[in-house]
């Protein structure tokens, strides 16, 4: 339980574009992170005595805040919303922190010239002889987004190359994150313009409970929002 641990936690991505940019967002705000040194885990911020930064995956960030391990996060909506789970644990504090913008959206292979919306999509799936494979690192959101098109379809979970499903052939379509839309346009995939199921950015998440129950968190959590909101405004 939080109010066992002496110290407030928060975790921020550990690698990739949203790693980055939150280190200079918390350093923008006048929270400039200090790692002892690049291969020890934990850091500090001078500026917030009493709470320990932690490096975290983004997805994992999401399920350390819900279990409670951890009491603040920065990480992407999109991963909050696919592992929030069915409980409100997570509170999400600040909801556009204006870095980290992509979209969860449904790709198609660019020869499926007859698959330009969604309502061909649901007669394409309709023809298919058995469902319309999906190969997704987002079963949760993208599983809600096709029942609401009533799309009959089986998730195909994919790691690294999720891309590439289509062309190997072992997936009809996907659902993936979408920035600059390049990763798409190299693999000959192009998103359905209305196959989009998330605008996503950098969110500040934090446990619940822990704002409940521990007044040092409490405190932390408005000293973050007081700091990134000013840096915002400005
Ligand atoms: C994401 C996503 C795509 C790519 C899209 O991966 O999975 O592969 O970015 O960006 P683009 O539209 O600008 O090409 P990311 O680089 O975040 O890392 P990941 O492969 O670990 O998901």
């Amino acid at each position: 339980p939080t109010e066992e641990r002496a110290l407030i936690r928060l975790s921020l991505p550990s690698k990739g574009r949203l790693a980055e940019d939150s280190f200079q967002l918390l350093e923008e705000c006048g929270l400039k992170i200090y790692k002892p040194n690049p291969r020890q885990y934990a850091a500090t911020i001078p500026a917030l005595p009493g709470l320990v930064v932690l490096f975290q995956r983004p997805g994992d960030i999401v399920s350390s805040v819900r279990d409670g391990s951890v009491d603040f996060g920065i990480t992407g909506l999109d991963v909050v919303e696919e592992f929030k789970g069915p409980n409100q644990d997570i509170l999400i504090l600040h909801e556009a922190l204006q870095f980290g913008r992509c979209d969860l959206s449904l790709a198609v292979p660019e020869s499926l010239e007859g698959v330009q919306s969604m309502l061909d999509l649901q007669v394409y799936a309709s023809r298919l002889p058995s469902p319309l494979r999906v190969a997704t690192k987002y079963p949760v959101l993208t599983t809600q987004f096709l029942n609401q098109y009533q799309i009959p379809h089986t998730l195909i979970s994919a790691e690294g190359t999720l891309e590439l499903a289509p062309t190997i052939g072992y997936a009809d379509i996907i659902s993936d994150l979408v920035s600059s839309g390049q990763t798409l346009r190299d693999n000959r995939l192009r998103p359905l313009p209305d196959g989009n199921i998330l605008h996503s950015q950098a969110v500040l998440v934090a446990n619940r409970k822990a704002l409940q129950e521990n007044p040092q968190a409490l405190q932390v959590a408005h000293t973050l929002l007081e700091y990134i909101e000013a840096h915002l405004r400005a």
